[in-house]
């Protein structure tokens, strides 16, 4: 009932009265007075006036299961949504929950106190400073084509992003959406599966979003949103348009690098036409970036004109943290 009032509120930008709340929803005027307390609680900003009845002035800016999926336009992800206030990792709560989400499935957290990043990391963000969540995939692919996921699902962040903020984020392949040289978002890809078969995939992404001041070490490569943009931010907007953005990438390309969505990640891919080092059998070679094949990994010409593919793990890119 408390969701219903505020839709209503929200539609409406006169007072409405308590007579009319209690009419429409069949309720006394305590249980209005009771739901109007617990969104105010929620950090909603309802005038009340006596013999007008109420009115609201402003939501809060945390996420919120209602406010996404009133601004959700997708088909299947984040039908079933949850945001949690804390929680050790949403990576880590999709699996432990997986065999009861549907296709789509998304865990938001407005903090996480053992978030995971890469190469056994962690990612740390304070409360409500990020946008961190994760989306349950279970796409009729086998293990090798998963590779194309993460990649993919980087291009569909960084559209997203670029959408709402206009900005010129780029992408350091693999998945690392950066801006100015330093890093916006990372995504964290994690699967399960049976002999040939994925039983599913977990997408996990941390958008660094209202963060002013990184830890030390991190600062030199680190940037936010809100660093970046003067733009208000409307955060479960924002995630709304990621995740539309997330399907469509997605779904246009039932889950692969093709003609198009190639060439539109090579364009947003900073790391091409830069010298990198990564390691082969314990040993660091370096080469330009040249290109990405068709399974979104990095082809690499050395020095003597020899191609090599990287497809996972570190690289360093000379100009890019
Ligand atoms: C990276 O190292 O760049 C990947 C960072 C991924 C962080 C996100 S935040 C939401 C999800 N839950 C986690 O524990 N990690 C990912």
């Amino acid at each position: 009932m408390k969701n219903q009032i505020l839709n209503l509120l929200k539609s409406q930008q006169d007072f409405i009265s308590g007579q009319v709340l209690c009419e429409k929803f069949n309720v006394s005027r305590t249980a209005v007075w009771k739901a109007i307390k617990k969104l105010r609680e929620k950090g909603y900003n309802i005038q009340s006036v006596t013999n007008k009845g109420y009115r609201l002035i402003s939501s809060p800016n945390i996420l919120d299961e209602n406010e996404i999926k009133s601004k959700l336009k997708t088909k299947f992800i984040g039908k079933n949504i949850t945001v949690l206030e804390t929680v050790d990792s949403t990576n880590s709560y999709l699996k432990k929950n997986a065999h009861n989400c549907p296709d789509g499935t998304v865990v938001v957290a407005r903090k996480q106190t053992r978030g995971k990043g890469r190469l056994g990391r962690v990612w740390q963000t304070k409360k409500d400073q990020a946008v961190c969540f994760s989306v349950l995939l279970r796409p009729e692919i086998s293990p090798m084509e998963v590779s194309a996921v993460t990649p993919l699902c980087g291009l569909a962040v960084v559209k997203g992003l670029n959408d709402y903020f206009d900005f010129d984020a780029k992408i350091k392949w693999p998945n690392d959406v950066i801006i100015k040289n330093k890093k916006l978002c990372g995504i964290l890809t994690e699967m399960s599966c049976e002999f040939d078969r994925v039983e599913h995939i977990i997408v996990g992404i941390g958008i660094n979003l209202l963060i002013r001041d990184f830890p030390k070490e991190i600062a030199y490569k680190a940037t936010s949103c809100c660093l970046e943009s003067d733009r208000e931010i409307d955060k479960n907007l924002l995630l709304a348009n990621i995740l539309k953005s997330i399907e469509d990438v997605l779904c246009s390309s039932e889950y692969a690098f093709n003609r198009n969505n190639l060439s539109e990640y090579k364009k947003y891919c900073a790391t091409l036409g830069r010298e990198i080092t990564f390691m082969r059998k314990g040993q660091e070679v370096k080469g330009i970036a040249t290109d990405i094949n068709s399974d979104g990994e990095l082809v690499v010409t050395l020095s003597n004109g020899k191609k090599e593919t990287v497809f996972s793990g570190e690289v360093t890119v000379q100009g890019i943290y």
